[in-house]
C-alpha cells in the first residue's frame, strides 16, 4: 500500500518524482523520499515522515539533481511514521524503496548480521542489508540471488552506487507497471503514474528484473535471459488524471458516474441484448455454472451484495458473497461447476488475489471484475470485464462501484438470456431500464444542494445508523462505508427489521439515523421501523423515490426523493445520493476527502 516511482531521461528528475509522488499519495502518505544519482554521480536521499508537500518543502533548500532517481510515498508496516523508518533506505552499495511486507525478514536479519548497521525498523532496510550481501559487482545476480531468500510480497526499485545512473526493479505480487517514450523511463505502482508521456505500458512480470537507464529498457527473467514484454495500452485519455477544477478527486469522480456507467455498458449491448463477445465470456460459462461465488473487499464487496439480490431475483440462482479476507479460512466449498467472481478496481487488491488464487487451485472457473487493464487479479483470472471508470484517485470508491454494478447487471441480464429465464424481449427491458440509470444519477447530482443540507445535520454526530431492509440495506451498507471512511463518524448500516432485536436500544432522542425506502414490496415495513425509531427520538434522513406517497413522518425528518426506476436499478441513484451525503459531511468538516486518515487506495498487505 505504498506507492513508487522511478525515472531516467531527460527531465528534471526531482519535479518529476515529486509530481508522480504525489499522484500515488493516495496508496500511502505517512512519509515520503525520492533517492537521485546527483550531478557528481553520488546518490542523495532525502526523506521525511509526513506528506509529500514537506518533501517538497525539504527540496526546495538542496542543490541535488539529476535525471534519474527514484522515489516513495509510505502507508507504515513495519516501524512507526518516522524519518528514518521512510523510504529510500540505504545499506552498503544498496538503496531501495519497497512496496509490500517480507515475512522473514528477522530471519534475513540473523542470517546475514545485518543488524548492526541497520537504522529503521523496517523490513525493508534489511532487504538492502540482503542485496549488499549478494553484491559483488553485477546487480542483476545480486538481485536475483537475495529475492530469492525473500518471504513475502514485494515491488522493489533500486539503485547501485556503482551504476548510480541505472534503475533496477523486481516485483512478487506488489505491482509494477513500466513505460517508455521519448520523454523518458518510467516504472510506477499504477498505469496513470506511468502513462504521463505515452498510453503504451507494460506490467512487470513476477521475478523479472528490470533495468532501466537513459539509453535503453531491459527485461530479465529469472534465468538471466533477455525477455521481451508484452505491451498493452491504457483505455483512457492522457490528462485525465487532474481534478478538473473541483477541490477534491472524489466530487469529480462522483460526477463522472454518469458518462463512465455509460462508457462501460455501451460496447457490451448489440442489438438490444447484453454481449460479452469481446472478452470471449463464452455462453457455456454462464450457463454451465451451478453455483456463483464473488470474493472482493469493502466496496467491491458491497457490489457483490448487489449482485447477490440480482442473482437471487432474476435468476433463481444462489450466489454466495464473501469477504475476501475470510475467503480461504472458510473451507468454501468449490468445484469445476463453481464461478467465482473477484470484484476489484485496482485489481491489486492482496485478500481479492490470494482469494482467487485459492479459487483457482480448488478448480473454479473465475472471472474478475475489474478497472485497472492489465492488474494482477486480471491476469489471474480465466476471465476479466473490465469497467471503463478511468483512473479513480480518490481513497473513497465511487464510480469504480456505480461500473461494476453496471457489469453485474449486464451479467446477469446474459445468465438469464442463455438460461432461458428470460425471454428476449423481457432481456431488452431490463437492459433498457439499465440504460436509464445514468439519466436518474444525473437528476440526483442536479439536487445535490439538498443533499448537502441533510449532510450539515451529522456534522457534529459521533454515531449514525442507517436502516433499510433487502436491497435497501445492501445499498446502506455502502453508504456507510462511504460515511465512516472520510468523516470519522461511526455509521452503523442496520437491517431496520432486526433494530428491534437489540440495537434500538442505542437509538435516543435526537439520534441521527438515515432511512432508505426504494423498494416497493418494503415499503411500508420499513417505514413501520422508520416510525419505531422516531418514536425514540431519532433525527431521520429520509431517502426514498419520487412515486412514494411518505405519510406520518415526524417534522424532525427530511426527505430526499429519488428519481423513479425499476426496484432492482434503484441502486444506482440511491448509491450516488449516499456518496454526496458522505463527501459534503467530509468536507465540510475540513477533511482531505480524497486521502483519510490511516487509508490507501490500494491494500497491498494481507
Ligand atoms: C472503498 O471506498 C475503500 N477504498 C475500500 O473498501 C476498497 O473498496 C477496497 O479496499 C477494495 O479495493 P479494490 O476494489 O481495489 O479491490
Amino acid at each position: 500500500m505504498c506507492g513508487i516511482i522511478g525515472y531516467t531521461g531527460n527531465k528534471d528528475v526531482t519535479g518529476m518524482l515529486l509530481d508522480t509522488l504525489e499522484m500515488l499519495e493516495y496508496r500511502g502518505y505517512d512519509s515520503a523520499g525520492i533517492a537521485l544519482c546527483d550531478t557528481d554521480g553520488k546518490i542523495r536521499v532525502v526523506k521525511c515522515a509526513g506528506r509529500v508537500k514537506g518533501l517538497r518543502n525539504l527540496l526546495e533548500d538542496s542543490h541535488i539533481k539529476g535525471n534519474s532517481g527514484m522515489g516513495h510515498t509510505r502507508w507504515a508496516t513495519h516501524g512507526g511514521v518516522t524519518d528514518q523508518n521512510a523510504h529510500p533506505h540505504r545499506y552498503g552499495h544498496i538503496t531501495l524503496v519497497h512496496n509490500g511486507i517480507i515475512e522473514n525478514y528477522k530471519e534475513l536479519n540473523d542470517k546475514y548480521q545485518l543488524q548492526d548497521m541497520l537504522c529503521s525498523e523496517t523490513d525493508t532496510e534489511v532487504v538492502a542489508g540482503v542485496i549488499n550481501h549478494f553484491y559483488n559487482g553485477d546487480p542483476i545476480d545480486a538481485i536475483r540471488r537475495s529475492v530469492m531468500k525473500l518471504k513475502g510480497t514485494f515491488a522493489l526499485v533500486i539503485m547501485f552506487d556503482d551504476f548510480p545512473d541505472t534503475i533496477f526493479a523486481i516485483r512478487n505480487v506488489s505491482p509494477i507497471v513500466v513505460s517508455s517514450s521519448e520523454k523518458g523511463n518510467i516504472l510506477a505502482s499504477d498505469v496513470a503514474a506511468v502513462c504521463q508521456f505515452s498510453k503504451d505500458y507494460f506490467v512487470l512480470p513476477e521475478l523479472h528484473t528490470i533495468m532501466m537507464n537513459r539509453e535503453s529498457v531491459k527485461l530479465y527473467d529469472l534465468s538471466g535471459e533477455i525477455v521481451e514484454p508484452e505491451i498493452l495500452t491504457a483505455d483512457w485519455e492522457l490528462g485525465q488524471n487532474g481534478k478538473g477544477g473541483f477541490p477534491f478527486y472524489m466530487e469529480k469522480e462522483i460526477m463522472e458516474q454518469p458518462e463512465v456507467i455509460q462508457k462501460t455498458i455501451e460496447g457490451r449491448i448489440l442489438d438490444g441484448l447484453p454481449c460479452f463477445t469481446e472478452e470471449e465470456v463464452t455462453d457455456d460459462v454462464l450457463r454451465d455454472c451451478n453455483r456463483i461465488c464473488v470474493v472482493a473487499c469493502g466496496t467491491a464487496m458491497h457490489a457483490g451484495l448487489v449482485g447477490q439480490v440480482l442473482a437471487h431475483s432474476v435468476l433463481g440462482i444462489h450466489m454466495d458473497v464473501e469477504l475476501a479476507s475470510e475467503f480461504m479460512y472458510a473451507d468454501p466449498v468449490i468445484d469445476d461447476q463453481t464461478l467465482v467472481i473477484a470484484i476489484s478496481q485496482s485489481g491489486e487488491t492482496i485478500d481479492t488475489l490470494e482469494a482467487l488464487k485459492y479459487a483457482k487451485r480448488a478448480g473454479a472457473i473465475t472471472l474478475s471484475i475489474i478497472n485497472v487493464r492489465g492488474a494482477s487479479i486480471a491476469r489471474e483470472s480465466d476471465y476479466v470485464i473490465y469497467t471503463y471508470a478511468g483512473p479513480e484517485v480518490a481513497v473513497a470508491s465511487t464510480k469504480a462501484y456505480t461500473t461494476q454494478l453496471a457489469v453485474l447487471y449486464l451479467l446477469t441480464a446474459r445468465m438469464a438470456f442463455v438460461r432461458g429465464i428470460l425471454c428476449e424481449d423481457d432481456v431488452k427491458t431490463f437492459i433498457l431500464e439499465l440504460q436509464q440509470t445514468p439519466w436518474a444519477i444525473r437528476q440526483v447530482i442536479q439536487k445535490r444542494d439538498q443533499i448537502h443540507k441533510m449532510a450539515r445535520r451529522v456534522l457534529d454526530a459521533r454515531d449514525t445508523f442507517m436502516i433499510g431492509r433487502g436491497l435497501d440495506y445492501s445499498i446502506l451498507l455502502e453508504g456507510s462505508l462511504k460515511l465512516k471512511e472520510i468523516s470519522y463518524i461511526h455509521s452503523e448500516a442496520y437491517a431496520s427489521g432486526e433494530l428491534k432485536h437489540g440495537t434500538i436500544a442505542l437509538i435516543t432522542d435526537k439520534t441521527p439515523v438515515v432511512a432508505m425506502v426504494t423498494q416497493k414490496r418494503l415499503k411500508d415495513k420499513e417505514m413501520s421501523n422508520i416510525r419505531e425509531v422516531c418514536a425514540r427520538g431519532a433525527k431521520v434522513m429520509l431517502f426514498t423515490r419520487e412515486s412514494f406517497e411518505i405519510g406520518g413522518i415526524d417534522e424532525w425528518s427530511e426527505v430526499f426523493e429519488l428519481p423513479d426506476l425499476e426496484d432492482l436499478f434503484m441502486v444506482l441513484p440511491a448509491s450516488v445520493a449516499l456518496q454526496l451525503f458522505a463527501y459534503y459531511v467530509s468536507a465540510d468538516k475540513g477533511f482531505d476527502v480524497d486521502k483519510p486518515r490511516n487509508l490507501a487506495k490500494v491494500v497491498t498487505v494481507e
